[in-house]
C-alpha cells in the first residue's frame, strides 16, 4: 500500500471546515488593512534561498528540498530548484522582477500556501506545511522603514487572532538592529565564547565560528547557564535603531497590545535588521512558536533590487489550528437540511426543491428515491443534517412538507413559501 510520505499529511473534512473557517477570515481581515494577495512560483533557484535566507542557516544547510533540473533540450542548462522553504525571498524576488518598486508606494502583499522543509517531523513540525503570510515593503520614500508599519502588521495580527477567537498567544518582541549592529555584536559573542565554547554542543562550536548570534538559538538545556550570561543585544543597537524599536513599543503600547521582550529570539534567518517578533501559544509544547516575523531592510539589496525596506510575517497555519483545537474552537458551519425523495418519480421534484432552498443559501444534501423512509433517516443522520425533509406525492401537491428535527425527534408541517427561513433559523 502507497501511503502519504513522513512529514506530510492529509487534511480530510470536517477538519478542512476549520481550515477554510481560517482563511476566509484571514482574506476578510487582511483585506480590511488593505493587504492584496500574491503568488509565487513553489520552487524557485536554490541561490535565492542560499541567498536570501541566509547560507549559515539550519534552513539552507540542512532542511531545503533541492534537486537538480537537467533541462530537456541540449541547449537548455541543467539548473539547481528548490521547494520554497518560506515564501518572504519569492516575494522580494517578485517584487525586484516585476519592477514594483517604481510604483512609488508601499506594496502589501500576502500569500497562504505550503511551504516545504526537510526537519524531523513532529507534532506541530511538518515536511510539508502552510503558511498565511504577509509582507509590508517599498522605497523608503514611500515610508517604508516606519515604524508605524511594524506596529500596523503586529496589531493585525492580534486583531486576526483574538477574532478568530484564539485566546492563549503571548507576544514576544526583540531588536535585532542594523547591519552594523550585528557585526559588532557577533564579534562581542565571539570573544565571549571562546573561553566558553568548548563546553557546549558541537552545533554552538560550529556556529561560535560560522554565526555566533544562532548560539542564542540553540536549545541544548546544558548549554543555557553559558548562553544566559553572554553579552545582550540590546547594549549593541545603535541610536536610530534604539529610537525606532521604542517607536514601535509605544504604538503597541497605546493600542493595548501586550507584549514581553525576549532579547534572545534572534530568529532562524538571516534577513532580518531591527525588530523581530514571535506569536507563541501555550498549548503546542516544544513548538510553540504560531507566527513569526520581523523587518528585513537589506534583503531586496542583497538579491540585487533596489533598496526597499520591508516588514512582515508568516503564521504556521497547522499550529494556528492546532492551537484553535486545544482551546476547543471548532467550524460551525454543519448541514441545514437533508432532502429525502420518498417514491418513484420524486428525485426531480427534490432536487427542484434542493435547488430553490440551495439558491436561497441553505446548506442541503440530496438523497434518493430508491431510498425506503428508514434509510434517508439513517443517511441523514451521517450525513450531519439537522433537519430532514420528506418529498413525496402528497407533499409536492399540496406543497406543504414534513420536516423533523432529527437530534429532538420534533416533527411539522412548513409550507413550502417558509422553508427557508425554517431550515435555516
Ligand atoms: P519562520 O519563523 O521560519 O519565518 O516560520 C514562520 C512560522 O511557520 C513558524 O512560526 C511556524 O509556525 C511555521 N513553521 C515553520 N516551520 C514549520 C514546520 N516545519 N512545520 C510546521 N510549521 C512550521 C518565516 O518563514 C518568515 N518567512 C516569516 C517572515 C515573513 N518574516 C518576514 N516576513
Amino acid at each position: 500500500m502507497i501511503r502519504a510520505i513522513r512529514g506530510t499529511r492529509d487534511l480530510l473534512p470536517p477538519d478542512t471546515d476549520l481550515w477554510n473557517r481560517v482563511e476566509a477570515k484571514v482574506r476578510d481581515v487582511f483585506a480590511r488593512y488593505n493587504f492584496n494577495e500574491i503568488r509565487t512560483p513553489i520552487f524557485e533557484d536554490t541561490s535565492l534561498f542560499a541567498r536570501g535566507v541566509g547560507e549559515d542557516t539550519d534552513i539552507v544547510t540542512k532542511e531545503m528540498f533541492t534537486w537538480e533540473d537537467k533541462g530537456r533540450a541540449a541547449s537548455e542548462k541543467s539548473q539547481s530548484l528548490t521547494l520554497r522553504p518560506e515564501n518572504t525571498a519569492g516575494v522580494v524576488r517578485a517584487y525586484i522582477e516585476h519592477g514594483l518598486d517604481k510604483q512609488g508606494k508601499l506594496q502589501k502583499l500576502y500569500y497562504i500556501g505550503p511551504q516545504f522543509r526537510r526537519e524531523r517531523p513532529q507534532k506541530g513540525r511538518y515536511r510539508q506545511f502552510y503558511q498565511i503570510g504577509a509582507e509590508i515593503i517599498g522605497p523608503p520614500s514611500a515610508g517604508s522603514e516606519s515604524p508605524a508599519r511594524d506596529a500596523e502588521v503586529i496589531e493585525m495580527l492580534a486583531t486576526l487572532l483574538n477574532d478568530l477567537g484564539l485566546r492563549g498567544w503571548a507576544l514576544e518582541l526583540n531588536s535585532v538592529g542594523g547591519a552594523a549592529d550585528r557585526a559588532r555584536y557577533n564579534q562581542a559573542l565571539r570573544v565571549a565564547l571562546k573561553p566558553l565554547v568548548y563546553q557546549m554542543c558541537s552545533d554552538c562550536q560550529r556556529r561560535a565560528e560560522t554565526n555566533p548570534l544562532r548560539v542564542l538559538d540553540c536549545k541544548v538545556p546544558e548549554d543555557q547557564p553559558i548562553i544566559e550570561k553572554l553579552p545582550k543585544i540590546s547594549a549593541y543597537l545603535d541610536d536610530a535603531c534604539r529610537e525606532h524599536f521604542a517607536a514601535v513599543r509605544a504604538m503597541l503600547d497605546a493600542v493595548g497590545i501586550p507584549y514581553t521582550i525576549n532579547e534572545r529570539m534572534v530568529r532562524g534567518l538571516d534577513y532580518y535588521t531591527r525588530t523581530t517578533f514571535e506569536f507563541t501559544h501555550g498549548d503546542l509544547g516544544a513548538q510553540s512558536a504560531v507566527v513569526g516575523g520581523g523587518r528585513y531592510d537589506g534583503l531586496s539589496e542583497s538579491l540585487d533590487g533596489p533598496r526597499a525596506p520591508g516588514i512582515g510575517f508568516a503564521i504556521g497555519e497547522d499550529r494556528l489550528i492546532l492551537a484553535l483545537e486545544a482551546e476547543g474552537v471548532t467550524a460551525a458551519g454543519s448541514l441545514d437540511a437533508y432532502i429525502a425523495p420518498l417514491g418513484a418519480g420524486m428525485n426531480s421534484h427534490a432536487l427542484k426543491l434542493a435547488r430553490e432552498l440551495r439558491r436561497a443559501g441553505v446548506r442541503c444534501d440530496l438523497g434518493d428515491e430508491s431510498f425506503r423512509l428508514k434509510k434517508s433517516f439513517e443517511a441523514a443522520k451521517r450525513a450531519g443534517a439537522r433537519y430532514i425533509v420528506i418529498v413525496g406525492e402528497n407533499e409536492v401537491n399540496s406543497g406543504e412538507f414534513a420536516v423533523k428535527e432529527l437530534a429532538s425527534g420534533k416533527q411539522e408541517t412548513v409550507v413550502r413559501e417558509k422553508l427557508k427561513a425554517y431550515l435555516s433559523s
